[in-house]
């Protein structure tokens, strides 16, 4: 995730900012730059890696001045290099600017702004922004700022500085966080609390739609529309390690609750109607027509992700479609078949087992598509086509956020190619779509609605907590959720969990369930949903404790369990991007009843990059 920190005040910007950045470093980045406004003129230093690079240029050359903004980047629009690193500035110089989220009509915005003669000297998204801004100065950077945004969708936060007025710097939220911190004649921002607490805990958290005009003295809030806004500031008391987990406890459960913003973010500027965009993704029409198998490879949560692409895109397409593990399927001698397609499923992008497996398929013939977080992974450079998960740095071993990203992917994936095929019908493409679009607001209703799922998980994690063996069952989508689930459990909580599907029972694992044996059971999919109502009876009747993750509007789950653990109504489909929070939540508070280490579970590695 991008940091921002920007600085007006008496003392030299540059170390101040740099200070910051180092403090927002925990979100992880891959560049990071300054620029200092002053005499009028402005000087940027900036290069692609960490902050040791952008260190090492200001040591050679610092710039001299008491105004500057900066930025750590992870990039989301074009590599990690030095061009692409904020701040950005336009052809005159006079202006720069850094930038958090995503412009979501950048592409035309800068073929308008090419069209009319500009350059542009970077692959961002931001850069349009600050050619928008030159282009609308006419004396006030504040009014320059509220014309360019007018023109720009999407979820960002914003900073810029004018050579013009090298008293006041200018910041836009939308979306993006953006914190203003108060010293004694001097003013700080930043896209963090941690950038802000060497200084100050005399905070303003601004709201989405604000406008601050901050010079040393103190700043001016508007809403983009003009109208004045007040808010009483904070008094921050959390140290900096509380300040970068957001005030939760644990780096997963900020992670998991970052999701409707992650969803959001997954979609954003690649849904038009049900027209899907995919920017990096650039096979053609007659490739798409021709494709007649579809691989998914990946290790872990990835895996799972990919499990339930596997059922989604099989049945949404009709064709044959196969999920397998990395770390099997490189070993294995497959039959690639000419007209197919690869789905290398990764956080990281960096996992040898995928990498390997990966690169495999591709020698033989298939078209690869990495499905990755992290722009310029090893997966990306030897992929045909990339779609980006846009999940942000996660942190916790435990994959929460990343998870959700993928099945976002793949549905955009589906959705994309079910229509180039003609076996979505308008009306059944527009429907997805709009339930695709409505997933953000109902993955945040599902973590914050009162009396809700997190307080649910916690108590039923007090049950769990010191049980020895745990089942998760479902069936098809809801299989491959249950996976997920058990995974979850058992790498933080250490507890024994598995998961199967729901009709596998019966052939075995049964003999296991006795009076007590707590089951966890998904259950979403309406045309197997009494199947699975048959599977719960033949676990209830051997004395089963059940839990069940079902839809709001079910009623008839709670005859056959004994706690429900609700999520709102989509389209079956969709299901398992809302379905999996609760069982995140559940191994999080399961872990922590048991008093366990959560981010870092014992012998667990974020990215197994070695065999
Ligand atoms: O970076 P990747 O997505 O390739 O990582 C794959 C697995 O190692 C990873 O998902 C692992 O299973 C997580 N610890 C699960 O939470």
């Amino acid at each position: 995730m991008c940091g921002i920190m920007g600085y007006v005040g008496p003392r030299p910007a540059s170390p101040i900012i740099l200070q910051g950045l180092e403090r927002l470093e925990y979100r992880g980045y891959d560049s990071a730059g300054v620029a200092v406004a002053d005499g009028g003129v402005i000087e940027i230093r900036k290069s692609a890696g960490k902050l040791d690079r952008l260190r090492q240029k200001l040591d050679e050359s610092e710039p001299a001045g008491h105004i500057g903004i900066g930025h750590t980047r992870w990039a989301t629009h074009g590599p990690p290099t030095d061009e692409n690193a904020h701040p950005h500035t336009d052809p005159t110089e006079k202006f720069a600017i850094v930038h958090n989220g995503i412009i979501e009509n950048y592409f035309e915005l800068r073929e308008e702004l090419r069209a009319s003669g500009r350059e542009f000297a970077s692959d961002t998204d931001t850069e349009v922004l600050v050619h928008l801004i030159a282009d609308e100065y006419d004396g006030d950077l504040a009014e320059a700022i509220r014309a360019a945004v007018k023109r720009a969708t999407g979820a960002y936060a914003l900073v810029a500085v004018t050579a013009h007025e090298p008293d006041t710097m200018v910041a836009v939220r939308m979306i993006r966080p953006l914190v203003i911190g108060f010293g004694q004649g001097e003013t700080f921002l930043a896209s963090g609390i941690p950038a802000l607490l060497d200084h100050t805990r005399d905070v303003l958290v601004m709201e989405d739609g604000e406008l601050a005009t901050i010079s040393a003295a103190g700043i001016i809030l508007e809403k983009l529309d003009g109208t004045p806004v007040e808010r009483d500031h904070l008094d921050i008391d959390w140290d900096v390690e509380q300040a970068e987990k957001g005030g939760y406890a644990h780096f997963m459960l900020k992670e998991i609750f970052e999701q409707p913003r992650v969803v959001a973010d997954s979609l954003l500027g690649r849904l038009d109607g049900s027209a899907v965009t995919l920017e990096d993704v650039k096979w053609d029409s007659d490739f798409e027509q021709s494709l007649e198998k579809i691989w998914i490879t990946a290790c872990g949560t990835a895996f799972h992700a990919g499990l339930a692409g596997k059922e989604m895109l099989e049945g949404l397409l009709r064709i044959p479609t196969e999920a397998v593990y990395a770390h099997e399927l490189r070993y294995r001698d497959p039959i690639v078949e000419p007209n197919s397609l690869t789905l290398a499923i990764s956080q990281s992008g960096e996992t040898a087992d995928t990498l390997a497996a990966a690169r495999l398929l591709h020698e033989r013939g298939s078209r690869l598509v990495a499905i990755t977080n992290v722009v310029g992974s090893a997966l990306t450079h030897y992929s045909d086509d990339v779609v980006y998960t846009r999940a942000g740095l996660e942190i916790s071993v435990a994959s929460t956020k990343a998870y959700t990203a993928m099945l976002v992917a793949q549905y955009l994936v589906a959705l994309r190619l079910g229509q180039s095929r003609g076996v979505l019908d308008t009306a059944r493409a527009s429907e997805v779509a709009a339930a695709l679009e409505a997933l953000p607001s109902q993955v945040e209703s599902l973590l914050t609605r009162e009396a809700g799922i997190d307080e649910m998980s916690r108590y039923l994690a007090t049950q769990l907590s010191d049980e020895n063996d745990i089942y998760f069952i479902g069936r098809g989508l809801d299989y491959a959720v249950a996976t997920e689930g058990s995974l979850k459990l058992k790498e933080i909580s250490y507890l024994h969990s598995e998961a199967m599907p729901a009709g596998e029972l019966k052939h075995g694992t049964l003999a296991l369930i006795t009076q007590g044996t707590p089951v966890i059971v998904v259950n979403t999919q309406a045309h197997v949903y009494d199947k699975t109502i048959s599977a719960l009876q033949e676990v209830k009747a051997r004395g089963a404790s059940v839990i069940a993750v079902a839809y709001d509007d079910d009623s008839e789950i709670e005859h056959y369990t004994d706690h429900v653990l609700r999520i709102p109504r989509t389209m079956d489909l969709l299901s398992p991007v809302l379905s999996i929070v609760p069982l995140q939540l559940l191994a999080y508070h399961v872990a922590d009843a048991r008093g366990l280490e959560i981010d870092q579970p014992r012998n667990l590695a974020k990215s197994v990059t070695v065999e």
